[in-house]
């Protein structure tokens, strides 16, 4: 692995690539943000961009695209069937994830959509390391049910497991002999485990899960969203593999498994989803769900140009340089906001930094959503629109209850190449201001509850008038600065 060593000794990020087109930004007044909270119902998915100034609520499909991505996307094939760009696209799947067959699905859910319809039936048991929120949905609409197989280790915040995201093998061989392997369709990894803090699993891990999987003849599939990454963090913390690079490492990993399925958004920088595999059988138990739900198998609802800035996409994945950069920006971030003394998930992992909010916010019950709430106080303080993923984003159980997250944070999201590291040093000055004045962050309650996946359109309003005291307190203390 490349490293660039700073003459003064200090350990900062260097960029190795130049901005070329660039979009300009603005940093509404507070009285502003504070009326667009009431607008979006302290909800950050509801915020409009014009009141937003950093945008890290996501890496899906806000990835900086590169200029060979850019340009291939005007030489796109236009055809309903037999487009030259899904050849293309096909070619880069079979080389950059070593698989013979691609379904195309307009984005990582709607393989898992796909995916539970043909495989899930009432009463079913999928055994995964960590859920993640569309793909616990798809499973739990279908009728079946989900166990999350984390060693303790993983909710460790302040931690230094190279591995969080690894598999419980003991437990998932006792949920196998439990539930027995006729009630469990697919097993489900991970990589890099979203939703506690983005967390990698080691190689070692998953072979395991590969054997008991043949032990007991379970088909083994792979979320590969965010593999680029997970590949590139195998690099620096697995020993076996500090002399490999990321291709060598992602191959192995899908050589592992029966299915891989991606957000495009993610793992390629661009638009789109797919799903692949070596197995003619699992293709064709697949097949007719794409033109029944996304569009033509040689399209599958993504437009022509996304599909070719897909293909560039996956081979720039094999690019150190592009991959590396998100991770390194996340643990300048992260090492900045534990020298502090904020909370945060560690090791820094991939994705975004992950703050802490039971420890933030530790006056906050659960049940006034500490995550959400310190997401809202931070975009009132500073224009930054980070992510809840806490409680908000978790579903009420088959009964209706509230199921209380594990770990309530706040993330937020370092898209690869779009950040500059001065931002990223705002982001870190104004969370350790807002610590400082963290008694004055309130809790929230629901005022519209969806009942699927309430955390994108649910609307929040605050239990008192702490957003007024802490927009005052900040007026106080930065006078006329935004
Ligand atoms: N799997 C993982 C691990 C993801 O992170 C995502 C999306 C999906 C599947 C679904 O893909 O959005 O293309 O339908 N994660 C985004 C996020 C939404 O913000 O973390 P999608």
């Amino acid at each position: 692995m490349q490293e660039i060593k700073f003459y003064s000794g200090e350990n900062i990020p260097l960029e190795l690539h130049k901005t070329r087109i660039v979009q300009k930004l603005h940093l509404v007044p507070i009285e502003r943000r504070l009326e667009a909270l009431y607008e979006g119902g302290f909800n950050t998915f509801r915020l409009s961009t014009k009141d937003v100034f950093l945008d890290m609520l996501t890496d899906s499909g806000t990835n900086a695209m590169s200029d060979e991505q850019l340009a291939s996307m005007m030489h796109a094939d236009d055809a309903y069937a037999g487009s030259q760009s899904f050849v293309r696209l096909h070619k880069a799947v079979q080389d950059v994830l070593g698989k013979k067959y691609l379904l195309p699905v307009h984005q990582g859910r709607a393989a898992e959509n796909i995916i539970s319809k043909a495989y899930i039936r009432k009463g079913n048991l999928i055994p995964m390391n960590y859920h993640f929120t569309t793909a616990m949905a798809h499973i739990t609409e279908n009728g079946g049910k989900i166990a999350e197989l984390l060693y303790d280790e993983a909710y460790v915040m302040n931690s230094s497991h190279p591995f969080k995201g690894n598999m419980n093998i003991e437990k998932l061989e006792e949920i196998i002999k439990l539930n027995g392997a006729k009630n469990i369709p697919y097993i489900r990894m991970e990589a890099s485990t979203n939703l506690i803090g983005g967390q990698p699993f080691s190689v070692q891990n998953l072979r395991d899960v590969r054997s008991l999987a043949d032990k007991y003849g379970i088909r083994l599939v792979l979320d590969a969203s965010l593999l680029g990454e997970n590949a590139y963090l195998v690099l620096e913390r697995e020993e076996e593999f500090k002399d490999s690079n990321i291709g060598e490492v992602i191959k192995v990993m899908t050589g592992m498994a029966d299915l891989v399925y991606f957000s495009a958004r993610k793992l390629s920088s661009s638009r789109g989803g797919g799903i692949c595999t070596d197995s003619e059988e699992i293709y064709k138990e697949l097949e007719a769900f794409v033109p029944l739900f996304e569009g033509f198998l040689t399209y599958g609802g993504i437009s022509v140009r996304e599909i070719e800035s897909m293909a560039v996409g996956l081979y720039e994945t094999l690019d150190e340089t592009v991959i590396s950069q998100s991770p390194s920006f996340i643990k300048y971030l992260v090492d900045d906001l534990d020298k502090a003394g904020i909370s945060v998930v560690k090791p820094a992992g991939v994705l975004g930094a992950h703050v802490n909010a039971m420890d933030f916010c530790s006056h906050i019950p659960q049940t006034e959503y500490p995550a959400g709430s310190l997401a809202a106080a931070l975009f009132l303080i500073s224009g930054i629109r980070g992510m809840e993923r806490g409680s908000i984003s978790n579903q009420r159980d088959e009964y209706g209850n509230e199921t209380y997250a594990d770990m309530e944070l706040l993330r937020l999201a370092v898209p690869r190449r779009v950040f500059t590291l001065s931002q990223i040093m705002f982001v870190a000055d104004r969370l350790k201001w807002l610590h400082e004045n963290k008694n004055l962050i309130g809790g929230l309650k629901f005022n519209y509850e969806p009942p699927v996946l309430r955390f994108f359109m649910g609307g929040l309003e605050p239990v008192n008038d702490w957003p007024q005291k802490l927009m005052a307190k900040f007026k106080e203390d930065f006078g006329d600065s935004l």
